[in-house]
């Protein structure tokens, strides 16, 4: 893997939060492959992409696109992620797997719902096995608000088990123009997973267009505890 830049597989690419976090990396540099149920449709929405960035982006199956790629962000649908992980297992082993997965449980989807294994990202270890770090990122951000030009008053927690997995996850935030933060144990991912649904209702009960998540102090730099 190039350390400096990996090349980033986004799985559910096609999507609202997958395609926007595609232009993103793809428009700093990075070398872009989204996946989809039907390779044709990536393929497709990768061209539309790569006129948009005015920069190559690659479109395959989910399983072709994680295949050929160092870093893996899994953004599909809470109801999708399990047949979605086990679609792309085989081929993520020793890789990093981002899921960005928020266990929102229709209709109710601003009340906090969740899972009984504590978080999805609990969720996506347990299925993806320990050959495969995963960390969790990017629930407390509107992809609209990625998909605009303007500054996003958003952080970003990062959650996972491996803190070197952990900060190459934090550099790829940086890198597309946020703050990513460490925020500890994948099982920590709960309180982000948790938080979304209180910023549905945020943005309904105060007419906000996408509210997000920053974290106040004085912030001075140092190697973060495991
Ligand atoms: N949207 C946001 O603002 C936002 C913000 C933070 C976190 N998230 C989280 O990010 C994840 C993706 O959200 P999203 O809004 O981007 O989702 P989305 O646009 O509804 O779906 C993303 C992609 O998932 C695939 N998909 C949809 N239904 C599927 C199914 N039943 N089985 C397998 N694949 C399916 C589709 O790709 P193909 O049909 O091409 O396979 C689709 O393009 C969710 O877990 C969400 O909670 C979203």
């Amino acid at each position: 893997m190039n350390e400096a830049r990996p090349t980033i597989c986004i799985v559910g690419g096609t999507g609202h939060l997958g395609s926007a976090l595609a232009v993103r990396w793809a428009s700093a540099g990075y070398t872009v492959r989204i996946g989809s149920r039907d390779g044709a449709r990536a393929r497709a929405e990768a061209a539309r992409l790569a006129d948009r960035v005015g920069r190559e982006v690659f479109g395959g199956t989910n399983s072709e696109a994680a295949a050929n790629a160092d870093v893996i962000v899994v953004a599909v649908p809470y109801s999708a992620q399990r047949a979605t992980l086990e679609d792309i297992r085989r081929v993520v082993a020793g890789k990093i797997v981002v899921d960005t997965t928020v266990p929102l449980m229709p209709p109710k989807v601003m009340r906090v719902q969740l899972p009984s294994e504590g978080c999805a990202a609990n969720i996506a270890q347990s299925i993806l096995g320990p050959e495969v770090r995963v960390v969790s990122a990017f629930q407390n951000v509107a992809a609209h608000r990625l998909t605009s030009a303007d500054e996003i008053d958003c952080d970003i927690l990062v959650f996972g088990d491996d803190k070197a997995a952990r900060s190459t996850v934090i550099g790829l935030v940086n890198a597309i123009g946020l703050r990513g933060l460490h925020g500890g144990s994948l099982a920590n991912s709960a309180a982000a997973e948790a938080l979304t649904s209180v910023l549905i209702f945020i943005n309904k009960t105060y007419a906000v267009d996408g509210a997000g998540l920053r974290i106040t102090g004085n912030f001075v730099p140092r190697q973060p505890e495991g």
